[in-house]
């Protein structure tokens, strides 16, 4: 059985204080559920925030690494580093990263397989850009960058994968995919790993939806058949907000 999932990106907002804040106010508002419960802070409040969750099933989870252990590489953060503060899992391929820092297929590949590596779980992010769906390409796009970074690694390596699509013209524009949209995706995803993998680990792939969720569209998101929650930007910041979305699914 796959797992339901609602995780929160929180990109480049909060400080320590205000992370401390959020924290307090989510666990006192937290409601038992299966769903698992996943927070990405900066790398400044990693540590901070992990000592702060590890009693509660909160999941805290890091934005970004290098594909390297260690090395002369000045700003970057090794998988080894993340796991010295209790970090078990890292977004991988966010299409922030992808736009602004040029993170490419091939250089998400690295990252893929040193997070296998050292087993770190990663949450594996895919999306197209509006002009890719205006011209039709959305589904080729989608399948490229599965196949150039995934599909070489062991059936029995998929264990530590959540694939995230997150349409790029869908991202903090305010505009979501419909459900329809998002749905359609999905099923082609999980399809495309079927096809290389089989039925049975695509089945067990969770498969998140991110760009604009918020409570007034996370339930309809949810009902779709292959949408197993959500990777949430803004919405995740306040704690009303994310608690409402964790509670649709
Ligand atoms: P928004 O929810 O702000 O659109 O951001 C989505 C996202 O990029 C999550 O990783």
């Amino acid at each position: 059985m796959r797992k339901k999932i609602i995780a929160g990106n929180w990109k480049m907002f909060k400080d320590l204080a205000e992370a401390n804040d959020f924290f307090k106010e989510l666990i006192e508002n937290l409601h038992e559920s299966k769903t698992e419960i996943m927070v990405a802070p900066s790398f400044t409040n990693l540590w901070h925030s992990f000592q702060t969750t590890r009693d509660y099933p909160i999941e805290i989870i890091a934005q970004n690494m290098h594909e390297e252990n260690y090395g002369a590489f000045t700003g970057e953060i090794s998988a080894e580093m993340l796991k010295s503060v209790g970090i078990q899992r890292v977004i991988l391929g966010h299409s922030e990263r992808r736009l602004f820092f040029g993170e490419t297929d091939e250089q998400l590949k690295k990252k893929v397989n040193c997070a296998i590596h050292n087993e770190m779980h990663f949450i594996f992010c895919i999306g197209e850009e509006l002009k890719d769906r205006n011209a039709n390409h959305h589904f080729t796009v989608i399948k490229n960058q599965l196949k150039n970074s995934l599909f070489e690694i062991s059936e029995k390596d998929w264990k530590y994968i959540v694939v995230a699509y997150e349409p790029v013209w869908a991202i903090g524009t305010g505009e979501t995919a419909s459900p329809e949209q998002a749905q359609e995706m999905h099923q082609f995803i999980r399809k495309t790993i079927a096809n290389v993998y089989g039925n049975e680990i695509a089945e067990n792939v969770s498969i998140l939806y991110g760009g604009s969720v918020k409570p007034e569209n996370a339930k309809q998101l949810f009902q779709q058949s292959d949408i197993d929650g959500a990777l949430v930007g803004g919405a995740s910041l306040k704690v009303s907000s994310f608690i409402k979305i964790i509670q649709a699914i």
